[in-house]
């Protein structure tokens, strides 16, 4: 009797191999699955209030209110989506109307779908183009522009031990570039370290670029939660007064509280190829979801549009920065390890804590913080402070 070897549909799926759990987002589930009671939250970046919740901001609650009350269809509007959004967007992002800038703008599902049309746009104009990344980095940075093909190289950007930008290595690196590679940059509130280049760096950065022809790709994913929605700006403005070809990834995720809604933009300028660029923007955006979710960025265009709606959502964003400063500020006073923390801008500072350190934070204390030690400061209330500083205290080196 022959044996027949059944053939298996699933052999399609062999070449794969289980992913690691996401980084960020799986800290939300252990943390939720944690049934201490004075468990600490500095997870995930999301906002929150002195009493730990992530209000929807009421400017968003009354632009939402209007726009179900005037939304007259929801048809399909085209893969860029809103462009009164995108309108809106640039004089907040860039100080002028978006043709000043001389970029096209396409809306995108959050930041992370304009980091992603941007990774395309770079491997389908130069496949395998080299990406410089500043590490440590957002985790998602270097998966994002690897897997769509891109030449991932880094170099160190922040010394967590000394608590210090490393900018002289920023420049260093960016020597070693050649002209046509992308360097990707924060444009504030770096994510991990909140160690920002000051304006003077910023000039550097930008003369860098310029003079070796690189194209820095900028995420500007917290802007208002720094110094303010202007300052926050400054170093973005900066690089695109000086560089021909530039990209910008923008988020509204933080600063109109808008996370799940999925709103963003990506905004490109490609000197003689911008026609290609935009071309190939909406072909990859068609490809990936079509058209962008409307909900967020309608309602973010109903506060920009309206005078009296931005000024309470730039109120709003205000108070939301000013708490995480003062956070910044109770920690930089509570212990001599933490005073790098008080010059830091946004939600996140890496405190000078190894893995097992960061490892027993959690175990022992319930605070929970991404494996690098990177916090989310809004996750510091009047209420868990204390507990986080004796618990820190007891985890660090002395
Ligand atoms: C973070 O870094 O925690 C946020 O940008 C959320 C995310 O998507 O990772």
């Amino acid at each position: 009797m022959t044996t027949l070897q059944k053939a298996r549909s699933d052999v399609l799926f062999e070449g794969l191999t289980p992913q690691p759990p996401d980084v960020v987002l799986s800290l939300i589930r252990a943390f939720a699955e944690d049934p201490r009671a004075g468990k600490i939250d500095l997870g995930v970046g999301v906002y929150k209030d002195e009493a730990g919740a992530t209000p929807v901001f009421a400017a968003m609650k009354a632009a939402e209110a209007r726009l179900l009350e005037t939304q007259a269809t929801k048809s399909y509007l085209g893969p860029e989506g809103d462009f009164g959004f995108l309108e809106a967007i640039a004089p907040v992002a860039f100080g002028h109307t978006l043709a000043q800038t001389g970029m096209f703008g396409v809306q995108t599902p959050g930041g992370t779908g304009a980091l992603r049309l941007a990774a395309e746009l770079a491997n389908a104009g130069r496949p395998g183009a080299t990406l410089w990344l500043g590490t440590p980095s957002w985790p998602i940075h270097s998966q994002i522009f690897a897997e769509a093909g891109l030449n991932v190289r880094t170099f160190p950007q922040y010394d967590a031990a000394a608590q210090r930008l490393l900018f002289d290595e920023m420049l260093g690196a960016l020597e070693t570039a050649q002209a046509g590679d992308v360097v990707l940059l924060h444009g504030c509130c770096h994510n991990p370290s909140g160690a920002d280049p000051d304006a003077d760096q910023w000039r550097q950065i930008a003369r860098s670029l310029a003079e070796r022809c690189l194209v820095p790709l900028i995420d500007l994913a917290y802007q208002g939660l720094g110094e303010g929605l202007e300052p926050d700006a400054l170093g973005l403005r900066a690089v695109l007064d000086q560089c021909e070809s530039a990209m910008v990834a923008y988020s509204c995720d933080k600063n109109f509280g808008l996370y799940r809604e999925r709103t963003g933009a990506l905004f490109v300028r490609a000197g003689r190829h911008q026609e290609a660029a935009r071309t190939n923007v909406l072909k990859f955006a068609r490809c990936g979801w079509s058209m962008p979710p409307d909900h967020g960025a309608a309602a973010a265009r109903i506060i920009l549009e309206d005078a009296d709606l931005a000024a309470q959502w730039r109120a709003e964003l205000e108070t939301c920065r000013q708490r995480l400063a003062s956070v910044r500020q109770i920690l930089a006073k509570a212990d001599p390890r933490l005073a790098p923390i008080g010059a830091q801008k946004g939600m996140f500072s890496i405190l000078p804590l190894n893995p097992d350190q960061v490892g027993r934070m959690r175990a022992a204390f319930g605070v929970y913080m991404l494996g690098n030690g990177r916090i989310n400061l809004a996750g510091l209330t009047p209420s868990n402070i204390e507990a986080f500083v004796r618990a820190f205290g007891a985890c660090a080196e002395e």
